[in-house]
């Protein structure tokens, strides 16, 4: 998701740094964002869309250095969804930024009072969570912190409005508002396949036909990763201790035999194969 933050961020004219822990993962993140640009170029009105390419990447600068983080207005951190890791990311930005830098991040579930926390600027601490596939899904989630501060809240939801997002302000509780609703839901789609009430494709047929949405619950757990939905459904069980969040069994077997959907090739799909 952090490629696709920056690549929003850049064709909506921004300059960006782009940071990650290895060459390697930059080259990934970099054919990505092409690959998602190309689309994206190819169906806007543009005069000069070569240039267009071309322009949009050169704002992008990529590092692994942490240093070249220190000018950013704005640092949103898209990492693993575990605490600690993201905690200390936070530190390290903390230390490498600017006092007026604000430090954001992209959780899908999350505290951010407690992220913020752990730096010496928990008033320019904020979420902005934004949706799976970045480039084309509209909403971003801001969520306020217990001591985000007004001004934080203010100049965030400004930004999200600036690269083409709709923000909408959320307050700091379990899963904000989107996986609080999203996850259970995926959630019981899962008990259903372990139950046997249908198989995989019958369940996303439903939801798809039925509800209108543009891709079943099981077929978008794959896309989010189910190591990521497991994640929020503990987030949400340890938040609220309402047996109701409890993660299906068939969902923790998945991510323990490493099925963890598109990414990795299987998930409740298999996309081995797949162009
Ligand atoms: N960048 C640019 N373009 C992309 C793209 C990307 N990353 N991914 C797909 N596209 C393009 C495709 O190339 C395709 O273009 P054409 O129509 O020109 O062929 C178009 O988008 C539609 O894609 P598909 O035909 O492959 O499939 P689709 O019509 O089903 O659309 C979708 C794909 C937009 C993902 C749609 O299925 C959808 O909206 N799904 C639900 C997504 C969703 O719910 N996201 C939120 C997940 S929750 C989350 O992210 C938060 C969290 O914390 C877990």
């Amino acid at each position: 998701m952090g490629g696709g933050i920056a690549q929003v961020a850049a064709f909506s004219g921004l300059d960006v740094v782009l940071r990650d822990i290895s060459a390697e993962n930059l080259q990934k993140g970099r054919a990505q964002i092409e690959k998602s640009l190309r689309k994206v170029i190819e169906k806007s009105e543009a005069q000069d869309k070569p240039a267009l390419f071309d322009q949009t990447l050169e704002r992008i600068d990529w590092t692994t250095d942490w240093a070249d983080m220190e000018g950013c207005d704005l640092v949103v951190e898209a990492v693993f969804e575990n605490l600690e890791i993201k905690s200390s990311v936070f530190q390290e930005l903390d230390r490498v930024c600017g006092p007026q830098t604000i430090l954001a991040s992209n959780t899908s579930s999350i505290s951010i009072t407690k992220l913020a926390r752990t730096t010496r600027r928990p008033e320019k601490v904020i979420g902005m969570h934004f949706m799976n596939p970045v480039p084309l899904m509209k909403l971003v989630e801001i969520v306020r912190g217990v001591l985000t501060s007004q001004e934080t809240y203010e100049q965030t939801r400004d930004l999200a409005s600036a690269v083409g997002k709709t923000p909408v302000e959320v307050k700091d509780f379990p899963g904000f508002i989107s996986n609080r609703i999203l996850m259970p839901m995926v959630n019981e789609a899962v008990f259903a396949l372990m139950e046997g009430v249908a198989d995989a494709e019958s369940i996303d047929q439903v939801m798809k036909l039925g509800m209108n949405h543009p891709m079943g619950p099981l077929r978008l757990a794959d896309l989010i990763g189910l190591d990521v939905c497991l994640d929020i459904m503990n987030v949400l069980f340890d938040g609220f201790k309402d047996s109701k969040y409890r993660p299906c069994p068939l969902l923790v077997n998945m991510v323990d035999a490493g099925l963890l959907g598109r990414k990795g090739g299987r998930g409740f799909y298999d996309y081995r194969d797949a162009k």
